[in-house]
């Protein structure tokens, strides 16, 4: 049986190998495959929970659109669309936040590292985002979900209010419960300059990470200048519990040569990394470059992002008004 997937992107801008081999990837796989019906949202919404630039976010939202379709997806087969345009995504927050405990909240990692030290002046939708996202993926009564590794926890969360309304109003099944996609390695890319933090858009240093729109030199860079460490390449899958960097580096060369991370250890074991990055940045550069180029070939064609963005709203907008009118129903309204 063919799936029902739904997935989000924040358009914040800095797109990055993170987002594509954690979840865009994946996303073009899963719109590949006929049986499939895929949904891919800009989450607009998402992005203010932190102070933006309105023309920036304009011009994010556009970038986004382009990603998609430069990666892959084919808005033909899929619906592509800016969760601001579905009004149903707000009303199924507002209604899902009075499912949802503070206990469950409380928990949530990402909010907590996010927020920071300063926890008292972070934003109420910093906070409720993960229901917004429960509101997102509930809509569609999406059966699968391919995400990142970091948004397992918020995942975890969506199922729990999922059932939690299912029992309080006995709808039995009436919320699909969702299953997360994600991969089992290389779910978690991390920076290139720290192996214990995950690569980023919000991180400061530009070198941190490959952007979706860095040209060929860029990369070639970036990885010449990634952090390693002075022994040479390691000779037992073992030793990356405890060399981060190398374990990155070698888990993104596996993703992009789509090999296990035991045949990428034995292919460079001992070796310089020097050697290794060489191969490395050729094989970012024969993913990477062609993508950096059709994005900034589609940027140039504003109309026709707009148009897949009016077209995508359409379309959810059947899909989710349906869904929210049952459920004010069952709430009583
Ligand atoms: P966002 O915009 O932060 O990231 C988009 C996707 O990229 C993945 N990702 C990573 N994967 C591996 N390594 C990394 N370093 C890395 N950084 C980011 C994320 O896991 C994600 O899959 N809340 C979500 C967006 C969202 C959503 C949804 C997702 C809103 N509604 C409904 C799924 C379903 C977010 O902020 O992702």
């Amino acid at each position: 049986m063919g799936k029902k997937i739904f997935s989000g992107v924040q358009p914040t801008g800095n797109l990055h190998l993170g987002n594509y081999l954690g979840a865009i990837k994946n996303f073009v796989d899963l719109n590949n495959d006929n049986d499939n019906k895929c949904i891919f949202c800009v989450v607009d919404l998402h992005a203010i929970t932190i102070k933006q630039d309105p023309k920036e976010l304009k011009n994010n939202i556009r970038e986004t659109v382009a990603t998609f379709i430069a990666s892959g997806i084919d808005p033909k087969k899929s619906i592509i669309f800016n969760q601001s345009g579905v009004a149903a995504h707000a009303e199924g927050a507002w209604i899902l936040s009075c499912i949802a405990r503070m206990g469950w909240l409380n928990r949530m990692t990402q909010f907590k590292e996010k927020a920071g030290k300063d926890k008292e002046k972070a934003s109420i939708g910093l906070y409720s985002y993960p229901v917004l996202m429960a509101s997102d993926i509930l809509l569609y009564d999406a059966t699968h979900v391919p995400v990142g590794d970091d948004q397992k926890q918020h995942l975890e969360l969506c199922r729990d209010i999922a059932q939690k309304f299912n029992n309080d109003f006995e709808v039995e099944n009436f919320l699909q419960v969702p299953e997360p996609l994600i991969q089992k390695e290389f779910s978690r890319i991390m920076s290139l300059k720290d192996g214990s933090k995950k690569m980023s858009k919000s991180e400061l240093s530009d070198l941190s990470r490959i952007n979706l729109t860095d040209d060929k030199d860029q990369i070639i860079n970036k990885i010449k200048k990634a952090k390693t460490d002075p022994l040479s390449m390691p000779k037992d899958i073992k030793e990356l519990d405890k060399r981060l960097e190398a374990k990155n580096l070698l888990g993104i060369y596996s993703s992009l040569t789509n090999s296990k991370l035991q045949n990428s250890v034995t292919n460079f074991a001992g070796k310089n990394f020097s050697e290794f990055k060489e191969k490395l940045s050729e094989e970012l550069v024969n993913k990477i470059e062609p993508i950096s180029n059709e994005i900034k070939k589609l940027l140039g064609d504003e109309r026709y992002l707009d148009k897949i963005l009016l077209d995508g709203v359409e379309k959810a907008n059947l899909i989710a008004s349906k869904k929210i009118e049952r459920i004010k129903e069952i709430v009583g309204f």
